[in-house]
């Protein structure tokens, strides 16, 4: 099977800062290149940095359903691929264009946004447009809402709004059966997801949804990866009262994120 990357393996200890464990410990979000930290619920771009330069060749293209400020797009301009990003809420998408428009692209790589219901035909519809002449994808990169811990908009679509938690998990499932069909044969897609905790009990939306992925036939499961959460905007300055709060509670305190990797192997793109 062929690398679907760029590294020169017979060069191999040239690329340190390429992960290959499955414990990623980020110390601080990297700044720079249009980034920053203003999008509540951004994940920060050492992740689609680590996924493209492992799993996409340059002039690849990236999807990514859920682009909330940008960041995926960011490092697409970064690297040289190719992306399309989609999400639910104007203002999001409004917002991820003024950034891409001001950030470096010394590539010359074309990015586009889509508005829209990830789950809905019309925005299968504009996403195959912006594809453009391949009309696929070589890497799908997913980060979902942590159901409701961060309401991002007030579309009825918006996977931060579902009732409960299996209607989240069917909520998802539709965005991916409806854009997953772009990811080309052999190649990968990661989901970035945290857990959530509610009624005094953890709930694990991560091993949900990715169960929710392993139920398709065409998906195997490469690689589950816990990343660490640094710098949650919500915990910071109050560690304390988290921590006081767990000691009283009997509970743990939320540190990690996960990134599953799958691996498409079944039908052929749409
Ligand atoms: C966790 S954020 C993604 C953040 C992004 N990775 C970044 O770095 O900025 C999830 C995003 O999903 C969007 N969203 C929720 N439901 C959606 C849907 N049905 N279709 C498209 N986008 C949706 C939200 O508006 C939010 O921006």
């Amino acid at each position: 099977m062929p690398p679907h990357n760029d590294l020169d393996l017979d060069n191999w200890k040239a690329y340190p800062d390429i992960l290959t464990d499955s414990l990623w410990l980020f110390d601080e979000r990297e700044r720079g290149e249009g980034h920053s930290a203003d999008y509540h619920g951004n994940f920060v771009p050492q992740i689609p940095n680590q996924l493209m330069r492992r799993f996409t060749r340059k002039g690849e293209t990236v999807l990514d359903p859920f682009l909330g400020g940008g960041t995926t797009l960011l490092e697409c301009l970064r690297l040289g691929r190719a992306g399309v990003g989609v999400d639910i809420d104007a203002d999001a998408t409004r917002r991820a264009r003024v950034r891409l428009r001001s950030a470096p692209n010394e590539h010359g790589v074309s990015t586009a946004v889509v508005t829209g219901d990830a789950a809905a035909a019309r925005t299968k519809a504009a996403v195959r447009k912006a594809l453009g002449e391949g009309g696929s994808a070589q890497l799908l990169i997913l980060h979902p809402p942590y159901h409701n811990v961060v309401r991002f908009s007030e579309r009825p679509g918006d996977l931060s709004r579902a009732p409960n938690v299996e209607r989240f998990v069917e909520m998802f499932e539709r965005v991916f059966d409806n854009l997953a069909d772009f990811l080309d044969r052999d190649r990968h897609c990661a989901l970035v997801v945290g857990d959530a905790y509610a009624g005094a009990r953890w709930i694990p939306l991560g091993f949900l949804l990715m169960d929710a992925i392993l139920r398709r036939p065409a998906f195997a499961l490469k690689s589950v990866i816990v990343k660490n959460m640094s710098g949650n905007r919500a915990k910071r300055n109050r560690e304390n009262l988290w921590r006081y709060r767990a000691l009283k509670g009997g509970y743990y305190i939320f540190k990690h994120e996960y990134v599953f990797l799958f691996q498409k192997c079944g039908e052929e793109s749409s």
